[in-house]
């Protein structure tokens, strides 16, 4: 009998807001896997590290520091090693900060694996809700809409986007930071967003948007606006 494959959601960095579920999975798990920056450590990792035993054994998944997708190459590579696990009747844990399917790097492993093996997920508490719980602000109420715009996309394609949204998250920040500036500037709505940066880690830290200087922007940041109809 093959092992089963967990994509734990772990929350966005602070340990107690990993669920029960998912530290009860990451315990009874023989194998866990983690992405992990190429010679660094696994961000994912090191929000459950405190429950991980030696009798466990781990898997870290090199990922290229360098801008842009991973290449599918690494994926399939990935997925092999986690297979090979599964097939020795080991239940591999796969940690994930944030949530699994919610632009997590489960998504890839779990396409390449889901049809050939039992999988179940954990779902993990979001950066989305925990950047606006950071912002002490409501991200949507009543018949209002959210839309999540990574910063990635180029500008004009970001002013079309927040143009039409009543509220919006703008995530994978980083170096775009500037131009998600610039798009906001020239829509009026710069002066609305809320920015927040590792929420929930101890160096959370949230500021008018508007105020902050983009080179010191991190990935692990997001922009919230919200056009207000009250
Ligand atoms: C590839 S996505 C992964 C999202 C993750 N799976 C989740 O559910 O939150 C990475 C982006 O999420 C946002 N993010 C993740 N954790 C964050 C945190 N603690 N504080 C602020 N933004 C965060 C950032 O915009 C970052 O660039």
């Amino acid at each position: 009998m093959t092992g089963r494959l967990y994509g734990l959601g772990l929350g966005p960095g602070d340990p107690e807001l990993v669920t029960l579920k998912a530290l009860r999975l990451l315990r009874a798990a023989q194998v866990v896997a983690y992405p992990a920056p190429k010679g660094g450590d696994s961000f994912a990792r090191s929000i459950v590290a405190e429950w991980i035993t030696p009798a466990q054994r781990e898997i870290a998944i090199p990922f290229p520091m360098r801008p842009g997708p991973p290449p599918a190459a690494l994926y399939d590579d990935a997925a092999e090693i986690i297979a090979a696990a599964l097939d020795a009747g080991e239940d591999v844990a796969f940690l994930c900060q944030g949530d699994p399917f919610f632009y997590g790097s489960f998504a890839p492993i779990f396409t390449r694996l889901a049809a050939r093996y039992p999988v179940t997920i954990a779902p993990g508490v979001s950066s989305l809700v925990a950047c606006a719980a950071a912002a002490a602000t409501p991200l949507v109420q009543r018949d209002e809409t959210v839309t999540v715009i990574p910063a990635t996309l180029p500008e004009a394609e970001l002013a079309r986007r927040l143009a039409e949204c009543d509220s919006a998250a703008i995530i994978k920040l980083g170096r775009h930071a500037a131009k998600v500036q610039h798009a906001l500037g020239g829509l009026g709505l710069l002066g609305d967003a809320i920015y927040v940066e590792r929420a929930s880690q101890a160096r959370e830290r949230v500021a008018r948007f508007a105020e902050i200087d983009p080179a010191s922007v991190p990935y692990f940041a997001m922009a919230l606006v919200r056009r207000s109809r009250e």
